[in-house]
């Protein structure tokens, strides 16, 4: 089992710029030297409510990508969906606002050292995590294809922003809306087939992520997921957290997706035990 992320750190974050893009806000924040510490997969922990209103836990969003090439220093992009009332708030923070993060948090996305074939598939604002490992990997040589899902049309995150990240880009909304009609997981097998791929990275619902894994289980393909299971402290304290997986010999271990993940090998979880307490740990 894990420990805390040994590079997190608590900081003051400035927003440089908040956007609406479809049924989410881009939210860029300046964080200077943070970025060199952050990788694919990792997320950050944000307060949130403001001095006067604070709410008690801090919200946990993927880092989308991080840049330390701009003007304005070290930036970290995030994706988020006004949900609830804490990414409510945070939606609708001017630029020039600070904010209180805890980042670089979790386990983040293997890199290969080899030029591989790796199909990315995000649905929804799952998506968010993918674009800068997009990045990582195609600086690495690989091939990278994407899928993005969602129920509807605006739902999926900035879909020219998807085909400028990889070699190619599918769309797919329950809805038909945009793209084809349909789930990412219509013509995975397939995809997988015709295209040689070697290691599928995702992120999305709990639902989606296990039918990657059972679609996958036959084949030689890895499958590397981030989960987002609901996290209350997001360090390892609370045990909110934790995903049934099974261990080398047979039994099952509950890890804690925020320090032992979001990032998991999807073979690994016991998605027929999540939500429940497996038997040995009643
Ligand atoms: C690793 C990770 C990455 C994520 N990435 C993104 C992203 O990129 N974009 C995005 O929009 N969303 C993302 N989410 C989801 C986001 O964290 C939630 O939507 C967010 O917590 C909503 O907060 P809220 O105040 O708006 O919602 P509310 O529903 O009002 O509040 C949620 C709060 O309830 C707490 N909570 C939930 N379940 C429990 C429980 N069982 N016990 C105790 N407390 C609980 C949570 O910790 C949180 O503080 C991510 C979640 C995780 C875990
Ligand atoms: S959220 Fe508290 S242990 Fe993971």
């Amino acid at each position: 089992m894990n420990t805390i992320n040994k590079s997190a750190v608590q900081q003051i974050a400035t927003i440089h710029s908040n956007k609406r893009v479809g049924a989410y806000h881009q939210i860029l924040i300046n964080v200077g030297e943070m970025v060199k510490s952050c990788r694919p997969g990792n997320f950050v922990a944000i307060s949130v409510g403001g001095d006067s209103s604070r709410m008690i836990l801090r919200r946990a969003f993927a880092i989308s990508r991080v840049s330390d090439s701009s003007q304005y220093g070290g930036t970290m992009e995030l994706i988020v969906a006004p949900h609830g009332s804490g990414s409510k708030w945070l939606c609708v923070q001017p630029e020039g606002s600070e904010l209180d993060i805890v980042a670089p948090l979790g386990t983040s996305f293997g890199i290969p050292t080899e030029p591989i074939n790796a199909l990315l598939v995000g649905g929804g604002y799952g998506s968010a995590p993918l674009f800068g490992l997009a990045d990582v990997l195609k600086n690495r040589g690989c091939k990278v294809d994407m899928l993005l899902g969602a129920s509807i049309g605006t739902k999926i995150y900035a879909p020219m922003e998807g085909k400028r990240s990889v070699n190619s880009l599918k769309i797919y909304t329950e809805d038909g809306s945009m793209g084809e009609k349909g789930r990412v997981t219509e013509s995975l097998l397939e995809i997988i087939s015709n295209r040689s791929i070697d290691v599928i990275y995702s992120c999305g619902p709990m639902g989606m992520l296990r039918a990657i894994t059972e679609l996958v289980a036959n084949t030689e393909v890895i499958h590397q997921c981030a989960v987002e299971e609901s996290m209350a402290c997001g360090i390892g304290i609370c045990m909110t957290c934790v995903l049934p997986v099974r261990n080398e010999d047979g039994s099952t271990s509950m890890l804690r997706s925020c320090i032992d993940g979001p990032v998991m090998d999807g073979s690994h979880v016991q998605w027929d035990l999540v939500g429940r307490i497996p038997e040995a740990h009643q």
